[in-house]
């Protein structure tokens, strides 16, 4: 150990570490960000530290002005970590040390790096889990937005990338919003089992001062402390489980780009992109690109990526601390990087673009999407299902070995493919008239759709508050 570095071990070390490994293991330079939350920690617990007589009220009052002062440090870019800090926690008691001296050696007892990172980790992601959802709105209204626009503007639903029935443009839209609303649900549940304080478990046992991990917990924003000091250090559930919310919104996200993409292609011609949303190419002047949308689709690899490298990264871990949970912080900081980089543009995206109405107007009946209209007709005249899809199925075949329409068949030929088929069967040959016969719950007529509506946006009001509140006290 050389003198002048700060480091939170080392007495029973000969010499100071090796370049490679002081290279190897310093994760400064990634967990920097969990400063403030380790400060707000360090409040709690210099509290917890005076309540059991161990700092004196002078003492006490000497140490909260230096977090605080310490804390304005880092906000304003003053106090920042050096290469000789370990991590975020060596950095701050660096920071404490040239503030109060041998006083600031006092803060870390009954305290470890084990339980703060635990505690650290689980405040950010808190907080920033809030952020995410707040963005997740702002997407959600900007679909929804458009959505109001387009409840009775028909477009050709697809199975298969092939046209199906008729769908209202704003049912589509919602089936966007829908996942969202429940991705929004996910990280709310998600909240409520990582609102648990591992503060005073310290490294693995607990401690034998008598320190308040529940007064902690309470400071922090937190629902309780954890019920087992080996378990709260050991623990990493909460990031997996953030990083399983965030990689299905990855895989949403990655959806509704792939289906950007379609829209906007010369061959589907159902969207244009505003100029601000969109790219353009280096050598063909006409190109006009979805950019946003591609990099949600790729993005989502590195959001799935970031699951899979946690589960595998704690999969084998005896308990309770080992220096691979070290690895957790990288995925979930670039899981919630990502989702803040990416939502914003995506909103702006669906929110500026326009749907070609006359488009997808054209679109909807192609394909024979009303066939299935054709066999219900028949169902509602008594013919068992079985034989009005057969029947349909003939009527089709003629019409395209012809290459007409289904309305273009004459009634002669209703009559000849089937005893069952009249020239009234022609009713409901029209899109409007199959989206308007769609009334039941949660179907694509104008009805339910408004209803549907009207719901999501009720719903995502209730998600304004949750997502800008403040769980961490400042
Ligand atoms: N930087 C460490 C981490 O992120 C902090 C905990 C270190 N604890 C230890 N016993 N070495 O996990």
């Amino acid at each position: 150990m050389t003198e002048e570095r700060t480091s939170l071990w080392g007495g029973r070390f000969a010499g100071g570490p090796a370049e490679a490994l002081a290279r190897l293991s310093v994760s400064v330079q990634f967990d920097w960000r969990l400063a403030p939350y380790d400060i707000a920690a360090s409040r709690a617990h210099a509290r917890v530290l005076a309540a059991a007589g161990l700092l004196d009220p002078d003492e006490l009052g000497r140490m909260l002005a230096a977090l605080d002062d310490l804390e304005a440090a880092c906000a304003s870019g003053e106090f920042r970590p050096t290469v000789d800090d370990e991590d975020v926690h060596t950095a701050l008691e660096r920071g404490l040390l040239e503030r109060l001296g041998a006083l600031g050696g006092k803060l870390r007892a009954g305290r470890s790096r084990n339980d703060q990172v635990a505690t650290d980790l689980r405040m950010y992601l808190r907080d920033h889990a809030r952020g995410v959802a707040g963005r997740l709105v702002e997407l959600a209204d900007a679909l929804v937005e458009q959505a109001e626009r387009h409840v009775d503007t028909p477009a050709p639903g697809m199975t298969h990338v092939q046209h199906a029935q008729p769908v209202s443009f704003g049912h589509w839209l919602l089936a966007h919003v829908q996942p969202l609303l429940r991705d929004l649900d996910r990280l709310r549940d998600w909240d409520a089992r990582a609102a648990i304080s591992p503060l005073g478990s310290g490294a693995l046992a607990g401690s034998s001062l008598p320190l308040d991990p529940a007064a902690v917990a309470h400071e922090l924003g937190f629902r309780a402390p954890a019920p087992n000091s080996m378990d709260a250090v050991a623990d990493r559930d909460f990031v997996a489980e953030f990083l399983f919310v965030t990689a299905l919104i990855g895989v949403h996200l990655s959806r509704l780009g792939e289906e950007v993409v379609l829209w906007t292609s010369t061959e589907f011609g159902w969207a244009e992109l505003d100029d601000a949303f969109a790219t353009g190419s280096s050598i063909m002047p006409q190109k006009k690109n979805a950019d946003i949308a591609e990099l949600a689709r790729g993005k989502s690899g590195r959001l799935v990526g970031g699951l899979v490298a946690v589960l595998t990264m704690l999969k084998g871990l005896p308990l309770t601390y080992d220096r691979d949970m070290q690895e957790d912080k990288e995925p979930a900081f670039d899981a919630v990087d990502t989702l803040q980089l990416l939502l914003p543009a995506l909103a702006g995206m669906i929110s500026t673009m326009t749907v070609r109405v006359d488009r997808l107007v054209a679109a909807a009946p192609v394909g024979f999407s009303l066939a299935t209209e054709v066999a219900d007709w028949l169902v509602r005249r008594g013919v068992p299902f079985r034989d009005a899809h057969e029947i349909t199925g003939r009527l089709v075949a003629l019409c395209a070995a012809r290459e007409c329409e289904l309305e273009d068949v004459t009634d002669d030929d209703l009559k000849t493919v089937s005893e069952h088929l009249d020239p009234s069967v022609r009713e409901v040959l029209s899109v409007r008239s199959a989206l308007a016969a769609r009334t039941t719950f949660g179907s694509t007529g104008p009805g339910p759709v408004a209803e549907q509506l009207a719901t999501v946006q009720h719903r995502l009001d209730s998600w304004r508050e949750w997502a800008i509140e403040t769980v961490v006290p400042r």
